[in-house]
């Protein structure tokens, strides 16, 4: 589905990416996490062909990625980190304005714009300017935007930022619901939370460098299901094993100042990056 291979990205002297392998294969919900400048933005970028690779490849459905490139292009919607719809125009001329350019046929367009309106639920709004509506609301006709080419993959670059946790659930909704009819969903969040809740397969950057990849259950299993959380001189160290019972033993000669409890996928990632990557 999508494949990079040895990804480099370097943008006069920063390098935003750094020899990145990645393969999302079809039906995936794949979460790329990671905190603010790690890269996220970059990969959806180049996965766009908005930017060009400075080394390595990138394919969609088997089509290489390039600026000019027609059949990855009707394969990929995108929700762009950044709303940029046409605030002046209505949600409907949003909409119409996307499926002309996609060429789709105008006797088509009408009945596409119903269907998703429907889908986010704003058929109330469909005349509504765009500089009327929530951010809640724009990012649902963003959402509708990048389906309206009925593309097979989705990309959406942290689509919850600023959202209120009503207009989040709604929008985990409607990206559940699409992958669970099949489409491939690529997400980029630095919400923890977020991953753990939507993804099948989570990757985290850092600095350029994807530095784990894996199922919630696989990152799990790099540190061992046990954790003892040691407090001392007001700073927490993490402790992880492999069982309960050597959680105790170690545990026992630390007077009462720690707490035993499960791995959760934070515990690894802290492990992993010495720095909480959640918000
Ligand atoms: N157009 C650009 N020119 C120069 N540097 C850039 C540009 N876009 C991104 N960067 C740099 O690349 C790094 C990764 O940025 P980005 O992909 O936007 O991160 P994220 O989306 O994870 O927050 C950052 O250090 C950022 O400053
Ligand atoms: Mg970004």
């Amino acid at each position: 589905m999508i494949q990079l291979e040895n990804v480099r990205k370097v943008y006069e002297t920063t390098v935003s990416l750094n020899n990145l392998n990645l393969h999302i294969k079809p039906g995936e919900f794949f979460g790329l996490l990671g905190p603010n400048g790690a890269g996220k933005t970059t990969t959806i970028r180049l996965i766009t062909a908005l930017t060009p690779v400075t080394e390595g490849r990138i394919k969609v459905n088997g089509h290489a990625v390039h600026r000019n490139g027609t059949r990855f292009k009707a394969d990929v919607g995108l929700v762009p980190q950044h709303i940029n719809l046409d605030p002046e125009l209505t949600v409907v001329e949003n909409l119409r304005l996307h499926g002309m350019l996609y060429k789709i046929p105008l006797s088509a367009i009408t009945g596409r714009i119903k269907e998703l309106l429907s889908f986010i639920e704003m058929e109330e709004k469909a005349d509504a300017p765009v500089n009327t509506l929530s951010g809640g609301m724009k990012r649902k006709v963003l959402i509708a935007r990048a389906l309206m080419h009925e593309p097979s993959l989705l990309l959406l670059d942290e689509p919850t930022v600023g959202l209120d946790v009503f207009s989040r659930r709604k929008v985990w909704d409607l990206v559940k619901s699409l992958n669970a009819r099949g489409m491939t969903i690529l997400l980029t969040t630095h919400y923890l939370e977020e991953a753990e809740n939507l993804c099948t397969r989570i990757g985290l950057l850092k600095k350029g460098n994807l530095i784990m990849c894996g199922s919630p259950e696989e990152l799990k299993a790099i540190t061992g299901p046990v954790v003892v959380e040691q407090f001392q001189n007001e700073k927490t160290s993490l402790h992880f094993f492999k069982s309960q019972a050597e959680a105790l033993e170690f545990a026992a000669g630390l007077g009462e100042n720690f707490s035993i409890r499960q791995a959760r996928l934070e515990d690894v990632f802290v492990k992993m990056t010495a720095e909480r990557v959640g918000a």
